[in-house]
């Protein structure tokens, strides 16, 4: 069998417009426009870009963005401070710190301190802890927006077993919570564990994040299963790669997510549905 295409440019084109109605409902009720921090430090190369296009999408859409560049000098305390401003800023509804931040600056103490009511990354260990008691407010992006995708395959999630390669805080681990709330059976993997293959071969869902070219392959798959490639990486050739062997693993699941065009677009679109969530929680 070959896979269906799991087309997340076309899913995330659709929640954008969406949100983009929304947002003009709110506008012509006399009602402000979805604001949206976003803080980059430093000039990490693949972080500009991901910044350029969360901004770009939010000018897109209506939203007010409130851009903080940054330079990699800056001290954690100055951080901390302008985090202060923000969380009192009541045009403001969400709060995103890019990362990675530069050495000097203890990622965990930023994320806590921004208000976790306006953590739309969903990093926050309380955001983090409600999606783990299933009780979910604002929720990590990737893996809401994979959630979204799987979502479109009408497929029903509960009792099958899920597999997720990669144990981040930003994917890996929010994902696998994802699917328990799902009712999957979820299995989470990393680079110590053993035969991963033979993990592998016994999802019905796999969700892979973990950075290495290709890592997949089709053997590796469960006939039918459906396949979320959330890996982005660039080949000494200049082409664009997921973390999934594309071609052999489409041979043998039932539908499968393209890089690029597939988790990517869907990241994005989960950030700006979280920070309009927020704003349509506000009175103003
Ligand atoms: N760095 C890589 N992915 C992300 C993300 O989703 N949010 C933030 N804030 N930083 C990131």
């Amino acid at each position: 069998m070959t896979a269906k295409i799991l087309d997340g440019k076309a899913v995330a084109a659709e929640l954008r417009e969406h949100i983009a109605q929304r947002v003009q409902q709110r506008l012509a009720q006399g009602l402000r426009a979805p604001g949206l921090a976003v803080v980059l430090v430093g000039q990490n190369p693949a972080s500009l870009v991901y910044v350029r296009n969360k901004r770009k999408a939010c000018e897109q859409l209506g939203f007010v963005t409130k851009d903080y560049d940054l330079p990699a000098t800056t001290t954690q305390t100055e951080l901390l401070t302008i985090l202060d401003s923000l969380n009192a800023d009541s045009n403001i509804d969400g709060i995103l710190v890019q990362l990675p931040l530069p050495a000097h600056i203890d990622p965990n103490v930023i994320i806590e301190h921004i208000a976790p009511h306006k953590d739309v990354d969903g990093f926050h260990p309380y955001n983090i802890g409600r999606l783990a008691l299933k009780m979910p407010l604002l929720r990590p992006c990737t893996p809401k927006g994979v959630m979204t995708l799987l979502a479109k395959t009408g497929v029903e999630l509960a009792g099958l077993h899920a597999v997720v390669i990669g144990q981040s805080n930003i994917v890996g681990r929010p994902m696998a919570l994802e699917l328990l709330a799902a009712r999957c059976t979820v299995t989470i993997c990393h680079s110590r564990t053993r035969d991963l293959i033979n993990q592998t071969r016994q999802a019905d869902v796999l969700v892979v994040a973990v950075g290495q070219a290709e890592l997949v392959k089709g053997d590796w798959i469960k006939p039918d299963a459906i396949v979320i490639d959330v890996g982005m990486n660039r080949l000494d050739n200049g082409k664009l790669v997921g973390d999934v062997a594309f071609a052999t693993c489409q041979a043998h699941a039932s539908w499968i997510t393209p890089v690029p065009g597939g988790v990517g677009p869907m990241t994005i679109a989960s950030l700006l549905e979280n920070t309009l969530e927020v704003a349509e929680l506000s009175k103003t």
